[in-house]
């Protein structure tokens, strides 16, 4: 048993991860500045969990209030970030301060607490467009929005405080993140309208907004674009894991996701099977800067550790449907 503090841990992905390390009988300080997470999150994680984390609202560039709430802490989760591609596309510099000067700020307080092992947060957005299918970790790095690039900078920050400070960090590469608790009561606010899953339930709530299919002539089996979804319970596990392969001096870097490819139209179909109903769907064009493929080449952290991702695109999208038709307004309800 640990005391581990998670930053970002009242948002999608932490609120998961948290439930999952107080079930596992950790103690967890949470330091989040509720930009874009909800303290319902952690109230009913608390409710499911049977006892609640502590929680410190404050921006991860507060360093002094970071590094008293690191006080006892052995290892640090740093999920808190901004996370939409499109967004940093419009507005770069929130994603440089935020992701990149944040997370300074974050190694900062941890230098001044004396803790030195940390698991990162980062996503397949640092790869960018990549001639080949699975992507290795060794591939390299071609970031094309300025949240692929803060996610990148991140990396590299660590690996200097590997090297110079013999600080111990890993940092995983999600492979788009699906799915939620199989209660229903925690999940994705369907406001992230960026990711697939998200837009395809949105789509399935508001008949009047067609999730629209963005390119039919992708050279796929059915030429839509195929891409690695990995459920959020297994996301947690590799969370989990990731804190036994932390070594000293030593930064890792893995790739996490299923590994199997699936199809905008299999993603559909998943939903037709698991509600019982059509996503209404329109046509449209190729986005810029998209591919055909983009899967994760798993063997590294499997590798490391033994994981493999298990949970089924059915799994994922019968509990993100649990969800959103429990919480159409997500933790507005
Ligand atoms: N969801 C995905 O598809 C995905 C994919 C790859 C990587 N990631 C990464 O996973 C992490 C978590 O993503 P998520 O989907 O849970 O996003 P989210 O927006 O639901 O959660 C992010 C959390 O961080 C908090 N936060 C943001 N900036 C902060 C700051 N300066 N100080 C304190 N708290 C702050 C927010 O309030 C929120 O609770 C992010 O680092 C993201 O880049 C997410």
């Amino acid at each position: 048993m640990a005391q581990l503090l998670v930053t970002g841990g009242a948002g999608y992905i932490g609120s998961h991860l948290v439930l999952d390390l107080l079930l596992a009988g950790h103690d967890v300080v949470v330091v989040d500045d509720l930009s874009t997470g909800h303290h319902l999150a952690l109230t009913r994680v608390a409710e499911l969990a049977g006892r609640g984390c502590r929680f410190v609202h404050a921006d991860i560039a507060d360093v002094a209030t970071v590094a008293s709430a690191l006080d006892g802490v052995d290892a640090v989760f740093h999920l808190a970030a901004f996370k939409l591609v499109t967004e940093s596309m419009v507005a770069p510099e929130r994603y440089f301060r935020n992701n990149v000067a944040g997370t300074a700020a974050l190694l900062e307080a941890m230098v001044r607490a004396g803790v030195t092992r940390l698991v990162y947060s980062s996503s397949a957005a640092v790869y960018g467009p990549q001639p080949d299918a699975p992507i290795s970790e060794d591939a390299q790095l071609n970031p094309e929005s300025p949240y692929g690039v803060s996610k990148a900078q991140g990396e590299t920050m660590l690996s200097w405080m590997c090297a110079r400070r013999g600080w111990a960090a890993t940092s995983l590469r999600y492979f788009n993140p699906v799915g939620t608790h199989h209660s229903g009561r925690i999940g994705q606010p369907q406001r992230d309208a960026a990711a697939l899953a998200p837009r395809v339930l949105n789509a399935l709530q508001h008949a009047d907004q067609p999730l629209t299919v963005y390119g039919t002539d992708w050279p796929t089996p059915d030429g839509t674009c195929l891409r690695d979804y990995i459920h959020i319970a297994d996301l947690n596990r590799a969370h989990l894991l990731a804190l036994q392969v932390l070594l000293p001096g030593q930064h890792g870097i893995f790739n996490v996701g299923s590994g199997r490819p699936h199809s905008v139209r299999e993603v559909l179909a998943s939903c037709r099977r698991v509600t019982g109903r059509e996503v209404p769907t329109t046509d449209g064009p190729r986005r810029d800067g998209d591919m055909a493929r983009s899967t994760a080449d798993a063997s590294r952290f499997h590798a490391a550790t033994g994981f493999i991702a298990t949970g089924t695109l059915d799994d994922m999208l019968a509990s993100a449907w649990t969800w959103a038709a429990h919480n159409p307004a997500g933790y507005a309800t």
